[in-house]
């Protein structure tokens, strides 16, 4: 196990949009990533909230319900998205205790390079559609809070105890 301290918000480093991680390897990043999530315990974690500013993240949004369904996404883009929204209520292992309701489109097509090299293209409906939508938030410096409404974000930074 290689588990990584998660670093939690308002850390400056969750605020970075990350670097494309290109031709470098990954593996060792995304078994941290992998090994972090799966002790945290959640269903997602992105590279920045280790500490390493590169655009990869992890999501297995199914293995709680004892369904496993690892991925791991390098270099994502969401190339497209549904004029449908969804309000879920998120949380987020760098803002423990903090519920935040984020509305979001409620379906993508995400893009991204798998461990093995392969580019890979997948419609994503449902909690997997947010929770790729949330992670990949955290590559461009993105936390739930700067999702909200002025009034629901101070609601919830006052809330929230790091
Ligand atoms: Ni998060």
């Amino acid at each position: 196990m290689s588990v990584r301290p998660i670093l939690r918000w308002p850390d400056p480093r969750l605020a970075q949009v990350c670097a494309p991680l290109g031709d470098a390897p990954a593996e060792a990043l995304v078994a941290y990533l992998f090994d972090t999530m799966y002790a945290a315990p959640g269903r997602g974690l992105a590279a920045p909230q280790i500490g390493v500013l590169a655009r990869v993240f992890v999501m297995d949004c199914g293995w709680k319900e004892g369904t496993k369904t690892p991925r791991a996404c390098i270099d994502p883009e969401i190339v497209w998205t549904s004029d449908e929204v969804a309000v879920t209520g998120e949380g987020c292992l760098s803002i423990p205790g903090v519920t935040a309701e984020v509305t979001r489109p409620a379906a993508i097509t995400l893009r991204y390079r798998t461990l093995t090299g392969e580019t890979v293209e997948e419609r994503l409906t449902g909690f997997e559609a947010i929770c790729a939508q949330h992670e990949f938030d955290h590559l461009n410096g993105i936390v739930t809070f700067d999702r909200l409404t002025p009034k629901a974000r101070a609601e919830a930074e006052a809330a929230y105890a790091p």
